[in-house]
């Protein structure tokens, strides 16, 4: 999304139409859809309840690159607001024969799709698709090449705020492939916006994000240095169908010894740290697989807060639809 796209995001009454990025939203709105996600959740852990909010709406889960999490919880979410859900096969799909992707959204809205899920690996899709869509339509993000995920980013906001009390008073972590990481540019966002204490970035010099990408963040490349003291401690995997070139990336064993979330280096983060992940997960490679499945992980949560999360913002676009 290009800077001046925010307001691409809202209708004309200022109501959330699109959520293509977290950049340009509010603590206020962040805060809601939060709320609105906590309401959805009956006990910690349990799945998000149901409600009829959607009915008579359908949703089309595009997803033009793989993916578990976030397209099944995008289709629990669907229909336990009573929606109608579309799943694109897009392996068998006519974008297979050369369609385009324009001419399958049009395709797609004459069958009057209402919300549109959409995961692609070029810069600036969501967007464009949200430029050209009918105003029946609305489009939600659902990972955008390596430039934003928002609702991982409100997930991964909501699984910390359940945790740790105060945004201002905390310092989170985020360790790996920060470079090409669509999970770590939302999560930063979203904790810019909420005034995060300190955010650190560490990674090998040849994974270091562009720091223009990440205001206010500390890259770091020690691990020990950048875990010091952390409440939140977020492990990301090397994302190598990005990566056109590898070199300078370390091996596997080099990477596991210098930049993998394990029981040594945890010691530095504070004795009550949580540690997350986004997944898909390389045991033993980003993440020790003894540490992904302890008492401290809040990684199963974070699974369980999307639905909560999808439900929230696809209630809060209902809601616009309703309204008009
Ligand atoms: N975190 C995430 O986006 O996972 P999936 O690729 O499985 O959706």
């Amino acid at each position: 999304m290009e800077p001046d796209d925010t307001t691409l995001q809202f209708d004309k009454h200022g109501n959330l139409r699109h959520l293509i990025s977290l950049r340009g939203l509010t603590a206020e709105l962040l805060t809601e859809l939060l709320d609105d996600a906590e309401g959805y959740l009956t006990e910690a852990g349990a799945l998000p309840a149901r409600d009829e909010s959607l009915a008579g709406r359908t949703i089309g889960n595009l997803f033009f690159e793989p993916s578990t999490r976030t397209r099944a919880s995008f289709d629990l979410a669907g229909r336990r607001l009573g929606a109608d859900v579309l799943n694109l096969d897009v392996n068998t799909s006519s974008r297979k024969k050369g369609e385009s992707i324009l001419d399958t959204i049009y395709t797609l809205e004459a069958m009057h799709v209402d919300i549109m899920v959409v995961r692609d690996a070029g810069d600036g899709v969501p967007a464009y698709i949200a430029r050209h869509v009918k105003d029946h339509v609305s489009v939600l993000n659902a990972g955008e090449s390596d430039v934003s995920h928002p609702t991982q980013g409100l997930l991964d906001l909501l699984t910390i705020r359940q945790h740790k009390a105060d945004f201002r008073n905390m310092t989170v972590a985020i360790v790996g492939d920060i470079q090409h990481s669509r999970v770590a540019r939302s999560a930063s966002e979203a904790l810019q916006i909420m005034g995060v204490g300190e955010l650190r970035l560490i990674s090998p010099p040849a994974l270091a994000p562009d720091p223009e990408r990440f205001p206010g963040a500390r890259i770091v490349d020690n691990i020990a240095e950048g875990l010091k003291d952390a409440d939140v401690v977020m492990a990301l995997r090397i994302q190598r169908e990005r990566i056109g070139n590898l070199d300078g990336v370390p091996g596997i064993d080099e990477y596991y010894a210098n930049y993998g979330v394990n029981h040594e280096n945890i010691k530095y983060a504070k004795a009550n740290a949580i540690i997350m992940h986004p997944g898909p997960m390389n045991r033993g490679i980003e993440i020790e697989g003894a540490l992904a499945d302890g008492p401290r992980s809040v990684i199963t949560r974070q699974v369980t807060n999307g639905v909560a999360v999808r439900m929230a913002v696809l209630n809060r676009i209902g809601k616009m639809m309703d309204a008009r």
